[in-house]
């Protein structure tokens, strides 16, 4: 049997269960109480049996995973007698590491049709009705064969319905300029935030975080997400797309020896702050089915009741590091986190949440059948790499020696919405050509009856046939083959997260 060694109390080991790996976790507790160790050790666990992991590193200490542990001191050297680990010795893991500004690792890209209306929404803060204008225009984009990759394109396009609002609105459901303007202003604050290096391509291939070493060990996508979390909305939304695409594009698998990949969710209650309930049912659901696709996923927070009851619930592994209970909200943490364990009677486990030391947990995994055994007090195991940061050198020489920096280090910015619409609006001023005219030399784009002709001749081009002949053609295989596709996507995504589609 595959597992992880957690750790150990003098009478019994608590390990978990490689088969239940998709079953979901838990690491919770104060500050400064063990948290990260627990988060590498469980990462460094999973690579070892094969498993890719992908985990946000919000402080810089998990890039230690990249690195092997310095020789043990004396306590550690107490530690692991303790633990009676006497074949550990220092081990670095494969690392790739991924960062939305590019800066501490490959750039992560995905393109404004990828994320979506939905969750772009989300994201830009935008109220019911503009969402509504968003879902529009990414329809008129669909529709008209526009890509929408950066958000140059969404602005050209936000441009466009502002001047044609009159015909959108007839054709699609009514669109408000001052609903576009408002869209336009949080676009210029989430371009103010960085966030249009994020948006464009080449897009992250999912593939590329589900990577094994030579000798097949389980890549750790570590994600620099230092300054991302400062903005939340941006850092919760870019993960949650993540769980989601690898929820659309993962099969069904049935009981697996190991899971197919583990998913860490540090800070795990910005996910949840705020967060409409809509929301919060769609995550709900997601990490509920995610486990038929054999993916895992393990909420990281310093309060339990960070994370709402109901995914609590199906939060199978869990390491309850310690809380003080000092405020009324943190002794109903105490109590919530001691209940939500399985009963150990040898054990007062509310007592013990406000004992535990530094890298002292209590801890419960599934067993045979998926059961959970009874909680455990222990002394957590310890990781064979670093604990604490790497310096730059460290990072590059890790970048440099990279499987996939080629493929995303330099940004792509092909043919899309924003230089079809300035070509045709250039087209249109040089030549003037009647809008009218245009439709006529085209056999169907004559009988599109509420649209105007200024916005055929913008969208259309020479009429509406060539105009996505052409645009098929020079965005190549990606667009052709996934036009449709990314609009299904999105349409199982648009139900998944609550669209309005
Ligand atoms: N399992 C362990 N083995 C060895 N040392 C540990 C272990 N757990 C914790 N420590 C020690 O405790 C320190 C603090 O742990 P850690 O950084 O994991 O806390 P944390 O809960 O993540 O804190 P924060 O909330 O500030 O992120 C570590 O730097 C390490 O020295
Ligand atoms: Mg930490």
């Amino acid at each position: 049997m595959a597992s992880i060694f957690v750790g150990r109390n003098d009478d019994t080991a608590v390990d978990l269960d490689a088969r239940y790996g998709n079953r979901h976790g838990m690491i919770a507790g104060a500050t400064g109480t063990g948290k990260s160790v627990s988060l590498m050790l469980l990462a460094e666990g999973f690579s070892r049996l094969g498993v890719p992991c992908f985990l946000a590193d919000a402080k810089g200490d998990l890039a230690g995973l990249s690195q092997a542990a310095g020789a043990p001191s004396e306590k550690l050297a107490a530690r692991l007698a303790r633990l009676g680990l006497a074949d550990w010795k220092p081990q670095a893991n494969p690392v790739v590491f991924w960062d939305i500004y590019g800066k501490s690792g490959h750039p992560v890209r995905a393109t404004v049709s990828e994320m979506g209306p939905t969750l772009l929404s989300r994201i830009m803060e935008l109220n019911d009705t503009q969402e509504g204008v968003m879902e529009v225009i990414f329809r008129v984009a669909d529709d008209e064969g526009l890509l929408l990759l950066d958000l140059g394109d969404l602005r050209a396009m936000l441009g466009f319905a502002a001047e044609h609002a009159k015909d959108i609105s007839a054709r699609y459901g009514l669109i408000s300029t001052q609903s576009v303007a408002a869209i336009q202003r949080a676009l210029l604050k989430l371009e103010q935030d960085g966030a249009d290096a994020f948006f464009g391509e080449p897009a992250l291939e999912l593939a590329d975080l589900m990577r094994q070493d030579m000798s097949g060990r389980g890549v750790i996508s570590v994600l620099a997400a230092d300054a991302l979390i400062m903005k939340p909305r941006l850092y919760s939304t870019f993960l949650l797309w993540l769980l989601s695409e690898l929820f659309e594009q993962l099969p069904e698998v049935g009981d697996l020896d190991v899971p197919k990949m583990v998913f860490f969710f540090d800070e795990a209650h910005l996910l949840f702050d705020d967060a409409p309930p809509a929301l919060r049912q769609r995550v709900e659901q997601v990490v509920r089915l995610i486990r038929s696709k054999g993916v895992g996923v393990y909420f990281c927070s310093q309060n339990p009741d960070d994370v709402p009851g109901e995914i609590l619930g199906q939060l199978g592994n869990r390491v309850q590091h310690a809380l003080r209970a000092f405020t009324p909200r943190d002794q109903k943490a105490v109590k919530a986190a001691a209940e939500t364990f399985a009963r150990n009677p040898k054990l007062d486990v509310t007592e013990a949440i406000g004992t535990l030391g530094t890298g002292e947990a209590l801890a419960s995994t599934l067993g045979d059948g998926g059961v959970p055994s009874p909680v455990q007090k222990v002394l957590v195991s310890t990781p064979t790499c670093r604990i604490g940061a790497i310096t730059d050198d460290e990072r590059r020489t890790i970048r440099s020696r990279s499987p996939v920096g080629g493929k995303y280090d330099t940004a792509i910015d092909r043919e899309s919405a924003e230089e079809r619409l300035a070509a045709r609006a250039a087209e249109k001023s040089a030549t003037d050509t009647p809008p009218a005219k245009a439709g006529r030399k085209d056999d169907g784009a004559g009988d599109t009856g509420g649209w105007g002709g200024v916005v055929r001749d913008a969208v259309f081009g020479t009429g509406r046939r060539q105009g996505m002949i052409e645009t098929m053609a020079k965005s190549m295989v990606r667009t052709a083959g996934s036009q449709a596709g990314q609009r299904i996507v999105r349409g199982i995504l648009g139900s998944i997260f609550g669209g309005k589609r």
